[in-house]
C-alpha cells in the first residue's frame, strides 16, 4: 500500500526540526551568509539536540533514524538555511561509507566519536581534476607494512577545515582505473593541511576547504571495505545521501515558495496585490507543484533505502529533480519580488546563490541524467552485499 502519512513520531522530529530552523537558524542566516561565518555555535546546539549524526546506530550512540526520517529533517534545516544544514548533515556523508565497509573496531571508535563530543568528520572524493569523472583521482595509498601512506589533494571538503577525521578515497592500483580505487579512514594530524577556504556564491556559512595529506600514515586496519573497491562504496554512499540533498533543495524550493507566496499578497501594483494577477498566480501554482513533486521525489528515494533496497535511480531522479526545481522556484521568486528580488535587503536573493550548488554538489544534475540514462538503457545487476544495505 502507498501511503503518505507520516507517523506522530515522525510529525513531532519534523517539527523538533522546524522549530529548530525558526529559531537558532532562520535568525542568523542571513547575516552569517554576508559574512561568509562558519556557524560553529548552531552546529553544537544541532548536535545537543541530536539533530546532527542522525543515522548513527544505537551501538554507537547516534538515534538510528531512519532514511525517510533523515530527510524530514534536512528539509526543515534547510527551509531554515542550506548552508548551515549542509554542515549539520556533512558528518552523514562521511559516516556513510564507514558504516558501509569499515570494521567493528573502526565503527565503534569513529562512529562513536562523533556522537560522544562535538566532532566533525569530512567526506573527501572530489580532487581539483576529478570531479565527476572519479576514476580520475591521483591521491595515492601506498602500502607500506602495517600501515598505507596518503598522498594528494581533494577540494571542496565540506567541513574540511573543521573535521577531526576524513574518509579518503585514494588510488591504490593507479592503471586500474576504477577498480583501483580504495576508501580510508584517515584522522586528522600535522601532515594533514588545510590549504584553501573557498569564497563561495551561495551557502556561505559552509566550510569548504581544500586538504592536503602529506605523507600522511595510517594504520592498514583504517582500510574501509575491501583493497580496490572503494568505487563502490563511493556510489553505495552517494546513493544514500542523494535522497538528504533532494530534502535539502525541497527546503530552500519551498522557502522561496513561502516569501513569494506572501509577497505577492502585500504588494500592490495596478491597484491590486500581485497575487490577483494571473501571469503571478501561475508562478505560484508552478512553484507549489514543483515543491510537492520534489518532496515525492525525496521521501520515495528514501523509503526504498528503508526497505533495504537499491535505490540508485530513484535517488538521482529525487536529486535531479528538486535541485533544478528549487534553481527555477528561486529563480521565479527572485521575479515575483521584481528589482526588491535582486537587493540583498530582501530574502530571495540568497536563496537563489544557495540553490546553485544543489545542481552541483554530490554529482551534478548532468551526472544525474547519466545515471539515470544508464539505469533506463543498460540496468546493471549491482551486487551489493545485504550487510552493507542494512548497514547503510
Ligand atoms: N552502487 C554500486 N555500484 C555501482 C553504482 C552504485 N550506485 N554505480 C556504479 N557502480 C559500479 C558499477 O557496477 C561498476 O562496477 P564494476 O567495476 O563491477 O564494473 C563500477 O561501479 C563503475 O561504474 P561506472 O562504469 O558507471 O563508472 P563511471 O566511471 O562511468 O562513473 C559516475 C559513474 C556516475 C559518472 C560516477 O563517477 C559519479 O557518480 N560521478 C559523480 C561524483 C560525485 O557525485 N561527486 C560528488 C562528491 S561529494 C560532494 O560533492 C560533497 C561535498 O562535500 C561537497
Amino acid at each position: 500500500m502507498v501511503d503518505f502519512t507520516l507517523t506522530d513520531e515522525q510529525k513531532a522530529l519534523r517539527e523538533m526540526a522546524h522549530d529548530f530552523a525558526a529559531k537558532e537558524i532562520r535568525p542568523v542566516a542571513w547575516e552569517y551568509d554576508r559574512d561568509g561565518t562558519w556557524p560553529e555555535d548552531v552546529l553544537r546546539k544541532a548536535w545537543e539536540l541530536g539533530l546532527m549524526n542522525t543515522h548513527t546506530p544505537e551501538e554507537y550512540g547516534g538515534p538510528g533514524a531512519s532514511y525517510l526520517d533523515g530527510t524530514l529533517i534536512e528539509e526543515e534545516l534547510s527551509w531554515g538555511c542550506s548552508g548551515i544544514a549542509t554542515s549539520i548533515s556533512a558528518n552523514g556523508l562521511a559516516s556513510a561509507p564507514l558504516a558501509l565497509g569499515g570494521s567493528e573496531e573502526l565503527k565503534k571508535r569513529y562512529l562513536s566519536m562523533l556522537t560522544e563530543d562535538f566532532k566533525l568528520a569530512s567526506f573527501c572524493l572530489t580532487e581539483p581534476d576529478a570531479g565527476s569523472d572519479v576514476s580520475g583521482m591521483r591521491t595515492t595509498a601506498t602500502r607500506k607494512g602495517d600501515k598505507y601512506v596518503i598522498n594528494g589533494s581533494k577540494c571542496f571538503i565540506t567541513n574540511g577545515g573543521y573535521a577531526d577525521w576524513y574518509t579518503v578515497y585514494a588510488k591504490t592500483d593507479k592503471d586500474a582505473g576504477h577498480r583501483g580505487i580504495s576508501c580510508f579512514l584517515v584522522p586528522r594530524d600535522d601532515t594533514v593541511s588545510v590549504d584553501k577556504k573557498e569564497d563561495k556564491m551561495g551557502q556561505r556559512a559552509s566550510n569548504t576547504a581544500t586538504i592536503t595529506f602529506n605523507e600522511t600514515e595510517i594504520p592498514a586496519g583504517h582500510l574501509i571495505g575491501e583493497e580496490n573497491k572503494g568505487f563502490k562504496i563511493a556510489m553505495m554512499t552517494l546513493d544514500r545521501t542523494r535522497p538528504g540533498v533532494a530534502a535539502m533543495a525541497t527546503g530552500i524550493a519551498r522557502a522561496a515558495f513561502e516569501f513569494a507566496t506572501n509577497y505577492s499578497k502585500e504588494r500592490v501594483q495596478f491597484g491590486v496585490p500581485i497575487a490577483m494577477h494571473q501571469a503571478i498566480q501561475f508562478m505560484i501554482a508552478d512553484m507549489a507543484t514543483k515543491v510537492h513533486l520534489s518532496r515525492l521525489a525525496t521521501w520515495n528515494s528514501a523509503v526504498l533505502l528503508d526497505q533495504g533496497r537499491r535505490n540508485t535511480i530513484e535517488s538521482s531522479h529525487a536529486k535531479r529533480f528538486a535541485a533544478d526545481a528549487a534553481m527555477e522556484v528561486t529563480t521565479d521568486a527572485v521575479q515575483v519580488y521584481g528589482g526588491y528580488g535582486f537587493i540583498k535587503d530582501y530574502p530571495v536573493e540568497k536563496l537563489m546563490r544557495d540553490a546553485k550548488i544543489m545542481q552541483l554538489y554530490e554529482g551534478t544534475s548532468q551526472i544525474q541524467r547519466l545515471v539515470i540514462a544508464r539505469e533506463t538503457l543498460l540496468p546493471r545487476r549491482v551486487d551489493e552485499p545485504a550487510a552493507a544495505v542494512a548497514a547503510g
